[in-house]
């Protein structure tokens, strides 16, 4: 029975198959090629979180602008080079982005384990969910497999990563152009739950803005005044700045969102609700979160024979 286009058709079929299981990642990829990487991952990015809370933080946003940016193939660790401009001096990156060393030593634990294996992608996408957990924020099983990237894009970096002066809006045209809905944009928000920011990131909300708790924005001027101190830090979560909670919404109910991008999620809009969905019920925004980050890690993998393994994460092979 098996005619020519009998055997054209399970060929393409098989084909097909292969494919699309190439292009899918699974949380056990590396569990016989390097049995010991996400202990090895998760004891450094403990170790730095120890020496500094906030470096958390920095490793989790790490994650977000590599997958944002034509996916989640560790480009935005890539130094410039004679070939092309990198990613890290883009607007919301420079002088801002931290992290990279704590990505170099983990590389340099994992390359002298088992050489060549691990890709620079993955170990952003482990060492987010470790530092969430280890900031005590929930956790979730992180799937394996991506590829690193022999380019980047300064401009997909300057276009696709979101600015805290977006109104709502925008934000929402922000998320949904990465196949996000507004319920996902307000999860992966409650990020802000920790880490720092820059004093010229919301100096206008302290100053121009009405829907701003006066005391909150008076006590947050005197370290950033109307001009100078543009790189003075305040805490992202006025609250509880080093652990991953949900208080970072309750601020937003209080009209003390640090960015002018955290409070439209809270200001009179379609996201009120689920703002305060997120207060009364902690664990829907633990869940929500995580399911929201593993989406995220799918953003466009590079997967099978496509990129490569970088031996130096700062580096093209
Ligand atoms: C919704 C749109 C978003 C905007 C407009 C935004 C903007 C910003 C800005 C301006 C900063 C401060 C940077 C600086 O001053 O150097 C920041 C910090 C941070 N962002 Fe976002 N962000 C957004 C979404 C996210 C998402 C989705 C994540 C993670 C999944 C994230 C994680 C973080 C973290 C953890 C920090 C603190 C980093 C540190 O302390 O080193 N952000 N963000
Ligand atoms: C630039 O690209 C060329 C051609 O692909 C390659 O041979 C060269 O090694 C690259 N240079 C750098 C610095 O990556
Ligand atoms: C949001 O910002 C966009 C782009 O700046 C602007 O076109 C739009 O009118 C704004 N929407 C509201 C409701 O302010
Ligand atoms: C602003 O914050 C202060 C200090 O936390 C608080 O006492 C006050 O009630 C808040 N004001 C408003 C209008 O929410």
């Amino acid at each position: 029975m098996d005619s020519p286009t009998n055997f054209k058709v399970s060929l393409s079929f098989l084909l097909l198959l292969v494919g699309i299981a190439s292009a899918q990642l699974s949380s056990t990829f590396y569990s016989s090629s390097c049995p010991n990487a996400l202990s090895t991952i998760k004891s450094a990015v403990d170790s730095a979180v120890s020496s500094e809370a906030r470096m958390g933080a920095s490793l989790l946003r790490l994650h977000f602008h590599d997958c944002f940016v034509n996916g989640c193939d560790a480009s935005v660790l890539l130094d410039d080079t004679a070939n092309f401009t990198g990613e890290k001096t883009a607007g919301p990156n420079a002088n801002s982005l931290r992290g990279f060393d704590v990505v170099d030593t983990i590389k340099t634990q994992l390359e002298s384990l088992c050489p060549g294996v691990v890709s620079c992608a993955d170990i952003l996408a482990v060492a987010a969910r470790d530092s969430v957990v280890a900031l005590n924020g929930p956790s979730w099983t992180v799937q394996l497999g991506r590829r690193d990237s022999t380019d980047a894009s300064l401009s997909a970096a300057n276009t696709n990563l979101p600015a805290p002066t977006l109104n709502l809006s925008a934000l929402i045209t922000s998320f949904s152009n990465k196949g996000f809905n507004a319920n996902e944009l307000v999860a992966l928000s409650g990020s802000h739950t920790i880490g720092q920011a820059r004093c010229t990131t919301f100096r206008a909300r302290l100053y121009n803005e009405a829907n701003i708790n006066s005391s909150f924005a008076t006590s947050l001027q005197a370290n950033c005044p109307s001009s100078g101190g543009d790189d003075t830090l305040s805490p992202l979560d006025v609250t509880t700045p080093n652990t991953f909670d949900n208080a970072y919404f309750n601020n937003l109910v209080s009209q003390k969102g640090l960015l002018h991008s955290d409070q439209q999620l809270f200001n009179g809009g379609s996201t009120d609700s689920q703002v305060n969905a997120y207060i009364s019920n902690p664990g829907s925004f633990s869940t929500d979160f995580a399911n929201a980050m593993v989406k995220m890690g799918n953003l466009s993998p590079l997967t099978g024979t496509d990129g490569q393994i970088r031996t130096d994460c700062k580096k093209v092979n």
